[in-house]
Order: C-alpha cells, then structure tokens, then sequence
C-alpha cells in the first residue's frame, strides 16, 4: 500500500495510472515535417522506462500551419501515424500511459525553435502569410500578422482537431489533450484579451468559449468511451483586473469543459499576452488548480510549475488542492526524477527491470 497520495494510482475512465507525478507536454523542436523520428522515440522511452505515472507527448500541430515552429510534431496526415505508434507501443510494454496534445498555434505559429519568440519567414521553413489569430492583431511586434479567422477557417481548424484526433487513436494513445493554454489558437479565442470579435465566437464569455467547447465535444464524440480526455486550460492571463483571462473564467469553463465530457484538467498559466507580468515562484500556480479542485467536483485537476522534490508534490497532492503534479523541466534534467521522489518519500521506486541492480543495496 503505498504511503503517500504521489505514488497513489488514479484512474480515470477506463486508464489507470500508476502514480500522480506525470510529465506534462514539452516540444522538443527538431522534427521535420512533423515526423516523430529517433531522437522522440529515445526521448520519450527514456521517460517510459523510469517510472511517471503519465506522459504527455508534446503539443502536436493539427495542420502544418498550426505548428508553433517548423520543429513541431504533427498529425496531420497519416504516415505521422506509424512513428507515434512506435513510441506508444515501447511505452505500453513497459506499462506506462502514454497521451498526447493537440495543438493549433494560432497567431503564435511560424516562429523560431526552442524560445519561439520571432517569426521565422518561408525561407527559413516558416508560413509568415498562412497565420490565423481571432483577429488580425499579431500576439507582439515581432510576430506574424494573422488572418482573422473566417467561418470556413474555424470549420477548417476544428475538421483538423477532428482528424488529429482519430489519428491519435490509431496510434494508439491511452488519452488526448487539447491544447487550450498559453494563448494559442483555442486560448487565444477565450480570452478576452485577444478575442474582440464581433460575430457568435467574440464578446461575451459565453461566445468566447464557444468555439473551444465546439472542438471539445467533437473530440469527445470520437475518442472511445472509456478514454480520458485532458484540457489544458490557462488559469490567468496575468493582466491587470478586467483586461485578460481570470480564475473566474477558469472556474465557468471548467464546469462547462466537465459538462463537454473532460475529465482532466491541466490547468497553466500565462502566454497568452505580452504585457503579462508572471510572479514565478514555487507553488504559483497552484491556487488555480485548487480553485477548480474545489469548485468542480469529479473533474480530476492537475498542477505544474517548478516542481523538483517529493514533499512539495506531497504535499500539493495531501491538502488536496491538486490531484496530479506536473513536473516538466526536472524530467528534462533526469529523467528518472520520480525514481528520486520515490526514494525521497520512502516509496519503492518505479524502474524498468532492467535497471533492478541499480537500486539494490550493496551492505
Ligand atoms: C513547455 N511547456 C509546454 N506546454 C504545453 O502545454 N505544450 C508544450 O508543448 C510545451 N512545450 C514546452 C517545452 C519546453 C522545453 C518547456 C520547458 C516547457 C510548458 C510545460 O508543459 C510546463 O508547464 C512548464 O515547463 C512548467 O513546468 P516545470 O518545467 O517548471 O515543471
């Protein structure tokens, strides 16, 4: 029995996960034309063999202009199929649940690998001039000028979501999530800071959620029955009072997103403005967890940011305020971090057999 809620399993619809220290979605910026090629198939089977209780595979483009970078996965076509398939199945033969995120970038697509922060021109592999936002006003100088998205562009984006989907099922994925953080395209149609639309998809809370809960129920009637469905979702713009996203609206989609059929929340922050102003600091992004942990009940929430040692997961997990733990950089560090929790909170640790000797004690 384990001793601690981090190493406690959850299950949700059909999946069981081992524990609630999961690895939440990181691009990793060198795929081309959206393949997933060797370097994901070690990255993530390195991740596999040691023991999170879950992986997010990386925010993958539903379109090729939908990529945050040319360096983004993608599933937009079905030879991408095969070389998920075989990260997953590795995954699976060790036991470990594998998902992924469905991502369109929005007006932030187009841009440079790894800090993503300018735009990248055709020739450098870039679509500067194939860029949809809510509306025509660029995320920052810098950036690409978006097309406002027309109604044939959001039947277009949402078909893409639609298609990436059954794709992610082929390959057999134990869950979806979609991306609806950090200010692209899905996040960027919900907050009122990038969203000034004059038609049903803009003004009102109601309208601005509407297309995201579109593409969410779509998905929902897709996936098998007994698959989990994940959102990730922004808890704040961090903006002055009034000018972004806030917890409130948070806590209102959470419950209609609960209502569409998800039952994960991956709750972020930030990204979606550049005049954010973020107080990064251990545990900052908690309270926005908790805030849907206690309004929503029966929607399993999950928590992120600066994690690296078992008792702040802990303790995150025992006063209840988050139901998983994200930990996304310390993975990236070690990726047997949860195998040093483990040792940490006085759990057995969770290693591929392969690895049996390293933990056996030499007096
Ligand atoms: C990220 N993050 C991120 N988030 C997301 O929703 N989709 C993504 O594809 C990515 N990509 C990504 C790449 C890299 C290199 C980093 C470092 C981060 C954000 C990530 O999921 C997580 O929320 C943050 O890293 C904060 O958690 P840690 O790293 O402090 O544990």
């Amino acid at each position: 029995t384990p001793k601690t809620v981090a190493f406690t399993p959850l299950t949700l619809r059909g999946v069981t996960f081992h524990n609630r220290i999961w690895v939440p979605p990181m691009c990793m910026f060198c795929a081309v034309d959206g393949m997933a090629d060797d370097f994901h198939f070690v990255h993530y089977g390195s991740l596999a063999i040691r023991g999170p209780g879950c992986i997010v595979m990386e925010a993958t483009a539903v379109s090729p202009e939908g990529r945050i970078s040319p360096g983004c996965l993608g599933l937009w076509k079905d030879e991408q199929i095969s070389p998920m398939k075989r990260i997953v199945d590795f995954a699976h033969s060790y036991g470990q649940k594998i998902g992924i995120q469905l991502a369109h970038a929005g007006r932030k697509a187009s841009c440079t690998r790894g800090v993503c922060n300018h735009l990248v021109d055709e020739s450098e592999g870039g679509w500067p001039n194939n860029v949809y936002g809510p509306t025509d006003v660029p995320f920052q100088e810098g950036y690409a000028k978006p097309k406002a998205a027309s109604k044939a562009d959001l039947k277009r984006i949402h078909d893409d979501f639609v298609s990436a989907t059954k794709r992610a099922v082929t390959a057999g994925f134990d869950f979806v999530e979609i991306h609806g953080a950090h200010g692209y395209f899905l996040s960027s149609m919900s907050s009122p800071a990038s969203n000034t639309r004059t038609d049903e998809y803009g003004g009102s809370f109601e309208n601005r959620v509407k297309y995201p809960l579109e593409v969410t129920n779509s998905i929902r009637k897709i996936i098998p029955e007994d698959m989990p469905l994940f959102y990730r979702i922004n808890g704040t713009d961090w903006l002055e009072p009034g000018k972004g996203w806030e917890v409130t609206d948070l806590v209102k989609m959470a419950k209609l997103l609960k209502d569409a059929g998800v039952d994960f929340l991956n709750v972020s922050t930030g990204g979606a403005d550049s005049a954010q102003q973020i107080p990064v600091k251990p545990f900052f992004q908690v309270p926005f967890a908790e805030a849907v942990k206690k309004a929503v009940p029966g929607l399993a929430v999950g928590t992120v940011g600066l994690f690296c040692d078992g008792k702040s997961i802990e303790s995150v997990l025992k006063e209840e305020r988050a139901d998983v733990v994200f930990v996304g950089r310390a993975h990236l560090r070690n990726p047997a971090a949860v195998s040093a929790f483990a040792t940490e909170l006085d759990e057995p640790i969770v290693l591929a057999p392969q690895y049996i000797r390293s933990v056996r004690r030499r007096h």
